[in-house]
């Protein structure tokens, strides 16, 4: 019947472009994390928290940072079994620190809303019951360095500069 064969072709070609589409998705830097979109804007009581001064550029915060986020200092608080040792996610999903196309869209107070309060119906959760204020600056300033090496976030400015710029 033509009806039957025009309808199996029209299947067929669904099929097809829903595959295309598919792999067209899971392709490129930053794999599968969907397009570029901008975050939500911080909440009132997070809007005005900012990096403490100097430690975007202090090595020794920096280190502190990477011991948290890997683990080294409370087992139970580690980031990077998720969002990967140097930085390559290792759960489907985990935010990839390394698009720094994708990161330098978040402002120092929107990243560390997020680690504080983390994503509502996803596995990123909240952490501030197990982490310090100064504990959640100081992976910030190491989780920053997968995707923006040497740069701060400046509060005037609204945007990422070279650290040692930062006021
Ligand atoms: C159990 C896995 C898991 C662990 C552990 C985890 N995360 Fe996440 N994280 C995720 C997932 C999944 C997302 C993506 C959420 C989404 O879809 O927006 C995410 C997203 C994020 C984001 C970006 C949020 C946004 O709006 O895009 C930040 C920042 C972040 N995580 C920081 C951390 C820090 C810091 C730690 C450790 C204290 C941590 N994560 C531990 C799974 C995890």
């Amino acid at each position: 019947m033509k009806q039957a064969g025009m309808k199996r072709l029209a299947l067929m070609v669904g099929i097809l472009g829903f595959g295309l589409g598919v792999t067209a998705c899971g392709g490129g830097e930053g794999g599968g994390e969907g397009p570029v979109v901008p975050p939500p804007p911080a909440p009132a009581e997070y809007a005005d928290k900012h990096m403490p001064a100097g430690w975007w550029t202090d090595p020794k915060i920096i280190e502190e940072g990477k011991e948290l986020y890997i683990g080294g200092k409370n087992p139970d608080v580690n980031c990077a079994s998720c969002h990967g040792k140097d930085g390559k996610p290792v759960k489907a999903g985990a935010r990839d620190f390394r698009n720094g196309d994708r990161m330098k869209l978040y402002s120092d107070s929107v990243w560390f809303w997020r680690i504080s309060e983390g994503v509502p119906n996803t596995k990123m959760k909240p952490w501030k019951s197990k982490l310090s204020e100064e504990d959640r600056w100081k992976i910030l300033a190491f989780e920053r360095s997968f995707g923006l090496a040497g740069k701060g976030w400046d509060a005037n400015k609204k945007e990422w500069v070279p650290a040692d710029q930062v006021k």
